[in-house]
């Protein structure tokens, strides 16, 4: 099977053509994907000059990069022959027209595209349709459906964070997204700690696509709380990778004693003894506001520590909850995803773990901890394999979900396509 996979569901816009075959599956997992095409196109540096992600600017620049992307995905894959003349029927034009009506541009763009390129040599077209930023979802929602009609091609609606799951299944040092990939083999009951931008949850992957949230933030999500701390010091969205290096120099320059922890840099450690799996994360970051304002002058070195001192707070609340999870279940593998798993001191805190623990730890490889679509391909493919045609949802059905949860995104899909 060949796969389009579609992402837009925050500032990346991205596809990717990828191939399985059934002779790979192993009854939960496949053991090789190919990737064909991957492109992808990130807004950050765009976003970082407001300090956020602002919906409305996701959605104009996705719309003006989603042909672009798609041809270059193409031509990567060897699959972008130019025709003698449109093969695309006038009632199909209307119906795209119809489709793309709130996004103008990306039409105008794509019937170019189609009058120029015959349809790809691909069997299915798939798409984030949620969790994430209801207007860029949009986008690619409607990308997709245009591209499903204009190829008589089905539709596979996907969730974002299981695609963050299915990121740590590719092995972990990658160079080039581009060629065939061993994947590691997927050993159910398995525990997730998804960490990104808008989402913070432990999830337990009970068997393929079958999920159940064990814990989750009540407020803010930790990847919030890092961009928001950033901000608080000075930088710029995202904020992320600048606390982590900050962080990185502290404790370098503490281990070789050439600083002295300040005890007023103390910061809370949220819910670390509740007896529950559940994060609070917005009295952390007031916290860092009440220190920030406690100094008359913000030197480097203030905002190196206090860096430290919430990465630790961070890595500590995060073990603990780890721990708390694994005494309570039978794993033999926790998967850790999601932008933040990004983050060195979480990677190498949580690979102590499980090492502590004897269970193997699966981390997406770094180019694939952000979003990007060849994650949301590996369970495009991981859904049709094992759902057949019910993976496959009807164009009227076929809508952006900006608060689809995990645990929620098979029965829905089986409710949607009975
Ligand atoms: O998964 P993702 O790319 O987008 C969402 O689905 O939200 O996650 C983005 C988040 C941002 O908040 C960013 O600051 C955070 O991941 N992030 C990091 C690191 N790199 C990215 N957080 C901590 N340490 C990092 N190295
Ligand atoms: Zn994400």
């Amino acid at each position: 099977m060949r796969i389009l996979s579609i992402e837009s569901s925050c500032d990346e816009t991205a596809i990717s053509i990828t191939k399985t075959s059934p002779k790979d599956w192993n009854g939960k997992c496949f053991k090789e994907i190919k990737v064909l095409g991957d492109s992808l196109n990130s807004q950050a540096e765009l976003h970082s000059e407001f300090g956020g992600v602002y919906p409305n600017v996701a959605k104009r620049e996705h719309s003006k990069n989603f042909v672009p992307v798609l041809t270059h995905t193409l031509l990567q894959a060897n699959l972008l022959q130019r025709i003698e003349k449109p093969s695309v029927s006038k009632d199909k034009i209307e119906l795209i027209k119809e489709t793309l009506s709130r996004e103008p541009e990306l039409f105008a763009r794509l019937l170019l595209f189609l009058a120029q390129y015959e349809k790809p040599n691909i069997d299915a077209v798939a798409a984030v349709v949620g969790p994430g930023l209801a207007p860029a979802l949009w986008v690619g929602v409607n990308f997709a459906k245009a591209l499903s009609i204009a190829w008589d091609l089905p539709l596979i609606p996907l969730n974002h964070m299981e695609g963050h799951f299915y990121s740590a299944f590719f092995p972990e040092k990658i160079d080039n997204t581009i060629g065939a990939f061993k994947l590691k083999e997927a050993e159910y009951p398995i525990l997730v700690l998804l960490l990104s931008g808008g989402h913070t949850e432990i999830v337990e992957a009970q068997d393929v696509l079958r999920y159940r949230k064990l814990g989750w933030t009540l407020d803010d999500a930790v990847g919030e709380a890092y961009d928001k701390v950033a901000r608080l010091l000075g930088f710029t969205y995202p904020g992320g990778p600048k606390i982590s290096e900050l962080s990185h120099k502290y404790e370098e320059k503490l281990s070789k004693s050439q600083v002295q922890r300040n005890p007023k840099i103390k910061l809370p450690r949220p819910k670390i003894h509740d007896n529950d799996l559940n994060f609070s994360f917005s009295g952390l970051k007031t916290a860092v506001l009440r220190l920030v304002n406690s100094f008359s002058e913000l030197t480097d070195e203030i905002k190196e520590e206090i860096a430290y001192e919430f990465e630790k707070a961070v890595e500590e609340v995060m073990v603990s909850k780890l721990t708390r999870a694994i005494d309570a279940g039978q794993y033999k593998t926790i998967v850790f995803a999601g932008g933040v798993s990004a983050n060195k001191r979480l990677r190498s805190s949580l690979k102590k773990l499980a090492d502590d623990y004897n269970i193997n730890l699966y981390l997406p490889p770094l180019k694939l901890t952000g979003d990007n679509s060849l994650m949301s391909a590996l369970s495009a493919h991981t859904r049709l394999q094992v759902l057949g045609e019910k993976a496959y949802l009807e164009h009227n059905k076929f809508e952006a979900k900006s608060n689809w949860e995990i645990d929620q995104a098979l029965d829905d899909l089986l409710e949607n396509t009975r």
